[in-house]
């Protein structure tokens, strides 16, 4: 193990080739068929034998067996890319009108260099690493998808580490791994209301039930459940992002709808939000002589770090790279990432991979058409997977 990073700068040149290729045939959401075939191609060449394709659509499941007995360990890589046009001129710059814009193609990349390392260390590796290629974390539907496919059994996985490459946190520099306990992402759900009155003239408005001033009430009264129901230092976020409702100046029609988001970072406070939507836009409704009728959909959860389990990994980030690169991130973001799913039925971290050189210009954020990343720092996410696989049972 002492020499990981050694072994893995060794074998820079085929991370970044991975990368570059998978970069060059970016695939959107679930339908990834490419990239998988091109991780299965590339698994085969380097010798794992235990493949499984097709695990929820295009998800690919690979297993590196240790020759020591012990627990299973899941390194999860998503593999997704955006409708994003790419402006970054990098000669393997994307052709199809999709590109890499969140450093997917490099999560990808430093799991199969973690896989080549293992295969190299299969004498003192204790156990099982199962790596879990992930397609559609962008739309977070591919981590439910492949563990309603049975990815997290057979073998039935222990615990489970990730990885997010870029600049994502700004204390993270480039070359740096960042750690939080706890929360790091927030749960994402989503939202549809739709308001029923009754149409009629907008001259009459006694004669009809208004279902536009019943929204218009419900889109203020909703942040009270924030700002008058939750402790202040408790976080969450309720956006309404779309009003549609009405046709003409004159009528007041039958329904008016808003869609919207919340974001919370803690269970219960999840389950109280959603609940205190339902109370909201009913008593609004009711109140007006309407309806309110909700369409509520559960995301992913949200990210919690395990304690115990990120300690062990930030104490081996700190022996691998030194103490002085690994950072403790401060605060959660209220976006979220499907990796969640995972954590949420075994313990695990995910961790941040700094990645951004500004002197090479990798100044643009992520999802932007100018985005990119700095391929010196992959050997360090491989050796931190592979790593980290070889001695968190120790
Ligand atoms: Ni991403």
């Amino acid at each position: 193990m002492e020499h990981i990073l050694e072994e893995a700068k060794s074998i820079s040149a085929e991370i970044a080739e991975w990368r570059r290729h998978l970069h060059q045939t970016p695939e959107l959401g679930l339908e990834t068929p490419k990239t998988s075939a091109y991780i299965v191609q590339e698994l085969k060449k380097m010798g794992v034998e235990d493949i499984r394709e097709r695990v929820g659509g295009w998800g690919v499941a690979a297993l590196v067996k240790g020759e020591k007995p012990g627990k299973t360990l899941a390194i999860r890589a998503d593999c997704d890319a955006l409708p994003i046009k790419e402006e970054t001129g990098l000669p393997f710059a994307s052709k199809n009108g999709l590109m890499h814009a969140c450093g997917h193609d490099a999560h990808t990349a430093m799991a199969l260099g973690a896989a080549k390392l293992l295969l190299a260390h299969k004498a003192e590796l204790a156990g099982t690493v199962k790596f879990i290629f992930q397609p559609a974390e962008e739309n977070v539907q591919g981590a439910k998808a492949m563990i309603d496919d049975g990815v997290m059994e057979n073998p039935h996985v222990d615990a489970l580490i990730g990885l997010h490459t870029g600049c994502l946190w700004k204390e993270v520099g480039n070359g740096e791994i960042g750690v939080r306990f706890g929360s790091l992402m927030a749960a994402v759900d989503r939202f549809v209301v739709t308001f029923k009155g009754k149409g009629g003239h907008g001259a009459t408005p006694h004669l009809a039930v208004d279902p536009v001033t019943m929204t218009a009430t419900a889109v203020l009264e909703l942040q009270t459940i924030l700002s008058r129901e939750l402790s202040p230092l408790d976080a969450a976020v309720l956006t309404v992002g779309r009003i549609e409702g009405g046709k003409s100046f004159n009528i007041i029609p039958e329904s008016c709808l808003i869609e919207g988001t919340v974001r919370t970072l803690n269970p219960s406070t999840r389950a109280f939000v959603e609940e205190r939507l339902r109370a909201v836009v009913s008593r609004v409704a009711d109140g007006m002589r309407g309806e309110a009728e909700v369409e509520y959909e559960s995301g992913p959860p949200p990210l919690i770090n395990d304690t115990d389990f990120t300690r062990t990994f930030q104490a081996f980030a700190a022996r691998l790279a030194g103490a002085e690169k690994v950072k403790e991130i401060g605060e959660p973001t209220m976006g979220g990432e499907d990796v969640a799913y995972f954590l949420e039925m075994v313990p695990g971290t995910f961790f941040v991979h700094g990645s951004c050189a500004p002197e090479k210009g990798q100044v643009y954020p992520h999802h932007n058409p100018k985005f990119d990343v700095d391929e010196e720092t992959f050997p360090l996410g491989s050796a931190l997977f592979a790593g980290f696989a070889l001695t968190w049972q120790q």
